[in-house]
């Protein structure tokens, strides 16, 4: 089966083609990030319009790639939700056009689950049931999967998710967005016990909370009265591993409850933009392994968002059945 994939939820737009049995993919993305950093964050009307003016060009060129020709698509996969309304349309529309045009089956995918899977895609020993820790830009939950389409969210963020932490400490420090991958580059360089900054998120509780250790970075960057670079690798430093230690303990706590609650599995996923910072996998990692898990993970460029777990995604499903009609539409928020 050959699948096209299709996500533009957000700020990039994105197209793949999945080759089921050659287990090979080709993926085309357009961050749209250099566009909006002017704007200091997305802009949900330009991001829209980019889609529009972008998706046949990436189309096509990961059709002359593959060298494939459109009529042998045989699924189209797109993304219909969570995420910008008009970027989700433009994504849409083209979808179905594509799909009624070459009288093809098309499948919607919800945005978090293709996340969700995308760890299976490189390692083809992931089973069901297991945990997902889904830590992105918009969301930071721990997921009891029994099976792939069956969910049950146990423990998710009170506020800010993880990767907003991220963005919004380097928004201050005037470093760019996205803020994450730029905050690990300069930790690399900065010392953890320079700035110590508390985990205020009680033990007791399930749930993440970022927004504390937020607010009292900010306060401790505004004491500053000049930044020079060293306190900017520190900062970058002491947020990377605040930001893990919160995520460990939880993942922790949350891998002993489930074992005694639900059947032991032994492997917990980790996926979502914030899922290629090696650091805090290394931090999971470790301690995981000490429990007695397994921790699989998608590579580098399937962390952040793609059209490639689109793409599986919808391949996964419609072996149920479940692909949808043309009448499909966006929901209203
Ligand atoms: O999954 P994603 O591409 O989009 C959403 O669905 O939200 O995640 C984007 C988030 C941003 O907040 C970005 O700063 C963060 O992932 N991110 C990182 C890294 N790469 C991306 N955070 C920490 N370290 C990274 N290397
Ligand atoms: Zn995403």
């Amino acid at each position: 089966m050959l699948v096209l994939g299709i996500e533009s939820s957000c700020d990039d737009t994105a197209v793949a083609i999945l080759n089921e049995q050659k287990e090979v993919y080709r993926s085309k993305i357009f961050s749209q990030a250099i566009i909006h950093k002017n704007f200091g964050g997305v802009v949900p009307e330009i991001a829209a319009r980019k889609h529009l003016e972008l998706f046949p060009y990436l189309i096509m060129n990961v059709l002359i790639e593959s060298g494939l020709n459109i009529e042998e698509i045989d699924l189209v996969s797109v993304t219909k939700e969570p995420g910008l309304k008009n970027s989700l349309l433009v994504g849409l529309m083209y979808a179905k056009t594509i799909a009624s045009l070459i009288n093809k089956k098309f499948i919607t995918i919800n945005h978090l689950e293709g996340h969700m899977l995308s760890s299976n895609i490189n390692n083809k020993c992931v089973k069901y049931p297991c945990l997902i820790l889904l830590i992105s830009g918009g969301h930071c939950e721990i997921i009891f999967a029994e099976k792939i389409g069956k969910y049950k969210v146990i423990s998710r963020t009170m506020d800010d998710s993880i990767g907003e932490l991220f963005d919004k400490v380097a928004k201050i420090l005037n470093l760019g967005y996205p803020g994450g991958p730029i905050i690990e580059k300069y930790a690399k360089y900065g010392y953890i016990n320079k700035i110590k900054v508390k985990n205020r998120t009680s033990k007791k509780m399930r749930n993440f909370s970022f927004s504390g250790v937020k607010t009292y970075i900010i306060q401790e960057i505004n004491k500053f009265k000049r930044l020079k670079k060293e306190s900017i690798f520190n900062i970058c430093a002491s947020v990377q591993n605040i930001a893990a230690e919160i995520i460990n303990q939880k993942v922790i706590k949350l891998l002993i409850l489930f074992s005694s609650k639900y059947n032991r599995s032994n492997q917990i996923l980790i996926s979502g933009g914030v899922a290629s910072n090696s650091y805090i996998k290394k931090m999971v990692h470790k301690n995981v392994k000490a429990l007695g898990y397994k921790l699989y993970f998608p590579t580098k460029e399937l962390c952040t968002d793609n059209a490639v777990m689109i793409a599986y995604t919808g391949m996964k499903k419609i072996s149920n059945n479940t692909y949808n009609n043309l009448n499909f539409d966006i929901k209203k928020r």
